[in-house]
């Protein structure tokens, strides 16, 4: 009985540790390099780029190419309660990444479920808004490809399709007991921003 409820209690911890990182996260402010990437990845950061319809509704302004909606919940930089503030803003690189930080300290989360919320949930969020960051079609975009040799200074071959037909991937995440205590530890490693190759190295595991 007193082994049962030692393996019980070994299993409540277990899962309450797995948890907590992804509940008590605190956004951390995104950097100017991952800045520059969501640029980079956006548009090539092209500061000339205007205002433009993408089709149906979507209408996407400046060098982030940002929609009305993402400047409003980003907190409205540069909103002087006149019609085409929003425009002018996000044609302005500066004002935008003001849209870009207010939006991220509003809905940064942990996208891809690494433990640690970090540029690449950001680069996910920014594209795909928040509501659909989990969604592993970005991983095949030219964006995503953009953003990767941007970041990590290469694309890595992480095709959506490719998922399935990885064997390693699956029996990793199933047989391996320690990824909850990796992901304790990552919440430890993070000092906001550490892009050691530990952490990258962690992330192509997850990957
Ligand atoms: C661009 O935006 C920044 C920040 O909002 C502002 O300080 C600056 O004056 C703007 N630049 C121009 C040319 O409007």
């Amino acid at each position: 009985m007193q082994l049962l409820q030692a393996v019980f209690l070994t299993v409540l911890v277990a899962c309450v540790t797995a948890q907590l990182p992804t509940r008590t996260q605190k956004v951390p402010e995104i950097d100017q390099r991952c800045m520059e990437c969501l640029c980079q990845a956006s548009s090539n950061c092209d500061e000339s780029l205007k205002c433009h319809n993408a089709g149906g509704d979507a209408y996407f302004c400046g060098p982030y190419v940002i929609s009305w909606a993402y400047w409003h919940d980003g907190g409205r930089p540069g909103d002087k309660g006149r019609a085409h503030d929003f425009e002018t803003c996000l044609n302005n690189k500066t004002c935008a990444e003001k849209a870009v930080r207010g939006y991220m300290r509003k809905y940064g989360r942990d996208c891809d479920r690494s433990g640690a919320i970090d540029c690449f949930d950001f680069a996910r969020i920014h594209k795909l808004g928040f509501g659909q960051c989990s969604s592993d079609s970005i991983l095949d975009t030219d964006y995503w490809e953009k953003f990767e040799i941007c970041y990590i200074g290469y694309a890595e071959d992480n095709v959506a399709s490719n998922y399935g037909n990885n064997g390693n991937i699956p029996v990793n995440y199933g047989n391996n007991d320690n990824i909850p205590v990796n992901y304790g530890n990552n919440e430890n490693v993070a000092a906001p921003y550490d892009y050691a190759d530990g952490q990258l190295q962690a992330r192509r595991v997850h990957n």
